[in-house]
């Protein structure tokens, strides 16, 4: 089992218990406005998502986790890693992502949660190269790109969903030369 602490989270796996949270999550359409096509997403979705989440980490040793708060033991939300199929332009690639409950956002959460996840990619999985998916005027999600480092490579069109991305990247190379790493 992969959990990771930071200072105000845990990073795991995902539980049964994490389903009903994560619905929640996912039915808020501020949330879910810059993810794919905007729409929300209900219960039997979100329980699918959370199957599919758990097979990649078995098949690939990495994924996306659910991410706790420690104070309370509350689901903020998730972070960690996937292969964006949906765009085959950045292919082959691993992708970070982030998504919180709108009640933890403005608190570094994110950030923190990201940083944490960024770190297990490139340093306890090894991986070379990371990179972001992040709709145009999704403006929380580039400032936290940004200030993980990543910096942008290229603007492109999502070709599922019609809408502009940009695409940030950072290598395990200029991570690891990043103040206080690993
Ligand atoms: C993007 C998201 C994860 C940010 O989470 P968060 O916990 O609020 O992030 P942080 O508190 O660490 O803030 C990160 C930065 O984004 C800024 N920010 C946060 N929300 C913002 C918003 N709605 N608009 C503009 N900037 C925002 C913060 O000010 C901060 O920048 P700063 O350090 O320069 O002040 C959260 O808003 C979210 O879950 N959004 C919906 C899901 C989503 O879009 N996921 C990404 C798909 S690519």
């Amino acid at each position: 089992m992969t959990t990771i602490e930071t200072e105000r989270l845990v990073l795991r796996r995902w539980r049964e218990t994490d389903v009903a949270p994560l619905a929640a999550i996912n039915a808020d359409p501020e949330v879910m406005r810059w993810i794919g096509d905007g729409t929300v997403r209900n219960q039997e979705q979100t329980r699918a998502s959370i199957g599919a989440w758990q097979r990649a980490w078995d098949e690939r040793g990495f994924g996306l986790f659910a991410v706790e708060v420690r104070a309370t033991g509350e689901l903020a939300g998730l972070t960690g890693l996937a292969v964006p199929d949906f765009l085959p332009e950045v292919l082959p690639a691993v992708e970070i992502g982030w998504r919180f409950g709108r009640q933890f956002w403005s608190q570094g959460l994110g950030t923190e949660a990201a940083r944490a996840a960024l770190r297990f990619g490139l340093v306890d999985r090894d991986l070379d190269r990371i990179i972001s998916i992040i709709q145009v005027g999704n403006s929380g999600s580039e400032r936290i790109a940004r200030k993980l480092g990543m910096a942008l490579e290229r603007e492109t069109i999502d070709p599922n969903c019609a809408r502009a991305v940009r695409v940030y990247d950072i290598s395990k190379a200029d991570y690891l030369a990043g103040p206080g790493r690993p």
